[in-house]
């Protein structure tokens, strides 16, 4: 039985009060039977990091540079969020593939930079609705998570993997528990080729989960999880998902 992961992805959403009051929120309601992350803005790190501090919350970046240091501005280095206590990074988001081009290889290279400083990247995976519909889902996960695997090679087993189909990515549109399921699943048969412990690898569905569909969903046989966006910027919502999670 592979315990589940529920991870907040808080995009660029909170202040020094909204994410107090949320921390603690979450914080009073534990204990929980799942482990539990919170991706936090990079100016809030720090005080996630204190706020934390000796709890089973673990926090985590959003992203992180492909690059060990040097000149690139605005971009912020694997080692520096190992230094303060990071154990997740998100990479790969649909978000950053749309918004900032990136590649499947630039995603590759910046999980390869996270792991390499003990950091687990949480990498992200999914099609767009016109690729759902043009029958291309499976062939473009693939390709994303192929990308990943190759780059880490070895060490593909100690990724964290998010299946995020974009077109339920805040949309309110969330995959049915059983078209899921079905990626989940061909994204497990992948890993199986590539990683010795591959079904004990997490891999969390994210899109529009909430406390009414979190249950469903986190009862299929190979979702492992959730990357929540929307509803964990509530306390009451996250708390409600994570006690949906086993
Ligand atoms: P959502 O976002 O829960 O708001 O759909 C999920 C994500 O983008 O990680």
């Amino acid at each position: 039985m592979r315990r589940q992961l529920i991870a907040g992805n808080w995009k660029m959403h909170g202040s020094h009060q909204a994410n107090a009051e949320l921390l603690a929120g979450i914080l009073a309601a534990r204990p929980f039977a799942c482990d539990l992350a919170v991706c936090v803005p990079y100016p809030y790190l720090s005080e996630t990091a204190v706020a934390l501090a000796g709890s089973d919350l673990r926090w985590g970046a959003q992203d992180c540079s492909a690059h060990e240091q040097g000149a690139y501005t605005g971009e912020v280095a694997v080692a520096m969020l190992a230094e303060f206590g990071c154990r997740y990074a998100i990479v790969g988001h649909s978000e950053r593939r749309l918004y900032h081009a990136e590649s499947d290889q630039l995603v590759a290279d910046k999980a390869k930079a996270a792991l390499a400083h003990g950091i687990t990247p949480i990498v992200c995976v999914g099609e767009t609705l016109a690729q759902r519909d043009a029958g291309q889902t499976d062939a473009v996960v693939k390709r994303q998570l192929s990308a990943v695997i190759h780059a880490l090679g070895h060490c593909a087993g100690e990724m964290v993997v998010a299946y995020e189909p974009v077109w339920a990515i805040g949309t309110g549109k969330v995959a049915t528990p059983q078209q899921a399921q079905a990626v989940h699943a061909v994204l497990r048969a992948q890993l199986r080729a590539a990683a010795a412990n591959a079904d004990s690898m997490k891999i969390l569905y994210g899109g529009s989960m909430k406390p009414d569909n979190a249950a469903t969903l986190l009862a299929q046989p190979d979702i492992d999880g959730g990357l929540i966006g929307g509803a964990s910027l509530k306390a009451a919502d996250f708390v409600a998902i994570c006690r949906a999670a086993s």
